[in-house]
């Protein structure tokens, strides 16, 4: 961080601390500690945008936060939204992940929140470009902050963000093995992600049957409109597959009278659902996916105070600007699985974690189950041998707030009354799943 950022970081937690006292009276605990943040050119014109909060003690370990889309941002969304230490109305989180670890929002890929790329072919479209990219990143921010090249690193992630993680956790343990990057890491958490998209749209269907919310005449057609997208991820044809994709959508969306991707207990709101004009699939996409992401109150908070505190954004660089590049450019990689990378790591010893939300529908635990079934790696048998385990939520001891299942280096965590974010969804839930994984229970 440039020393006038540092200083303005300095003036801004001093503000939230005055802020807090004057609303509560009492500084228990300042809401914000020490934080960093920069840009990292990790190709020609390509510019990442990391943000880091240091968490309360030293020992505890470093979580890289990966949020989906492809061109949702963590440093925006997953900061402010989720489990950063303030709420969108900069309150403190009472549930913020910075009491269990140190927090590494990275907006990526390229284009994403506050990244930006000057050129019009600077975008990723595929997970090996957005892989290589952040390695370029971590190496820079392992070097320049050489005290983390200890500290257990774990990446956590959402929705693509899971499936971006996959691939950056195989590249990351290669490169430590060559030595080309420093750092202690520890595992991956793979949160309501897009590892299989074949299956999650598969089961769209069955799910959305068996809890009420298709008849008959609906599941027929979800699960026929669910057979093209089928048929081309079998031929291949990937671009045409996310085209396909979109139609199930608006299937699912005609027959549920407008169910929530994101938490089947609620309904669309209008404005994401398909228009009767005709739209291409891109903008009815980043309507439905992308947007949700970058409300209007975000928005105004990230383009507004937070770009004013942070002092390095580039005059022409807007939060969310480049957002539906990002996705378009992407959209010839968006339903390929990476299963075999999942394997890859688990075969090579990381330790992985899948968690999802009980009330998602667009990656729906159902599909999760299949492709975990499908794993090639040797330990499966021995996790499928295994029952479950009840954990209780932890502000309702005696109320199970999730399953869990552990076996050699990996895990499941079934998590109980959540959608899609599950941080937003079950709070106190999430930081003990976080707690468990890292270790620290
Ligand atoms: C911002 O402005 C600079 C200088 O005019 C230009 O080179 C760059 O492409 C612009 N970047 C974006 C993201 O528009
Ligand atoms: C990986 O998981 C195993 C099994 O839960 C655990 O014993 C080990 O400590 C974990 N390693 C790290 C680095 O967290």
């Amino acid at each position: 961080m440039s020393r006038p950022a540092a200083a303005a970081a300095a003036a801004w937690s001093l503000l939230f601390l005055l802020a807090f006292v004057a609303t509560t009276g009492l500084p228990s605990r300042p809401p914000t500690g020490k934080e960093a943040w920069n840009y990292v050119e990790v190709r020609d014109g390509a510019h990442m945008f990391w943000w880091l909060y240091y968490a309360d003690s030293q020992d505890l370990p470093l979580v890289m936060w990966l949020q989906g889309g492809p061109g949702g941002s963590g440093s925006g969304f997953g900061n402010f939204a989720e489990i950063g230490p303030l709420d969108g109305d900069l309150k403190p989180r009472k549930t913020s992940w910075v009491q269990a670890a140190s927090v590494l929002f990275v907006d990526n890929p390229v284009g994403t929140g506050f990244s930006y790329t000057d050129r019009p072919d600077g975008y990723a479209t595929d997970v090996a470009t957005v892989a290589s990219d952040m390695l370029v990143l971590l190496q820079h921010f392992f070097t320049e902050r050489a005290e983390f090249q200890s500290v257990p690193f774990y990446i956590f992630s959402e929705s693509y963000g899971g499936k971006m993680a996959a691939a950056i956790s195989l590249e990351l343990t290669k490169a430590i093995a060559q030595g080309m990057v420093k750092c202690n890491f520890a595992g991956v958490a793979l949160g309501d992600s897009w590892i299989s998209p074949l299956d999650s749209v598969m089961t769209w269907g069955p799910y959305l049957y068996t809890t009420s919310l298709l008849d008959d005449y609906g599941l027929k057609d979800v699960s026929s409109a669910a057979e093209a997208v089928k048929q081309a991820v079998e031929q291949q044809q990937f671009q045409k597959a996310t085209e396909l994709w979109s139609v199930v959508e608006t299937v699912v969306e005609q027959n549920t009278n407008g169910v929530n991707f994101y938490n089947i207990l609620t309904q669309e709101p209008d404005e994401r659902r398909a228009s009767v004009a005709e739209e291409d699939f891109i903008s009815l996409q980043t309507r439905r996916h992308i947007r949700p992401l970058h409300g209007q109150s975000l928005s105004e908070l990230m383009n507004g105070p937070i770009r004013k505190k942070l002092g390095i954004i580039p005059k022409n660089v807007t939060w969310g600007g480049q957002a539906e590049d990002v996705f378009s450019n992407m959209a010839g990689d968006f339903m390929r699985p990476v299963v075999d990378m999942v394997d890859q790591l688990l075969t090579a010893g990381v330790n992985v974690t899948v968690y999802n939300g009980q009330l998602d529908l667009i990656v729906d635990t159902m599909g999760q189950e299949l492709w975990v079934k499908r794993l090639k790696w040797e330990g499966l048998p021995g996790f499928n041998g295994l029952r479950w385990t009840p954990l209780d939520d932890p502000t309702s001891p005696g109320v199970t707030g999730a399953f869990c299942k552990t076996y050699k280096n990996f895990a499941f965590y079934w998590i109980l009354r959540a959608g899609h974010m599950i941080p937003s969804d079950q709070g106190p839930m999430a930081l003990q799943m976080l707690r468990m994984i890292t270790q620290q229970v």
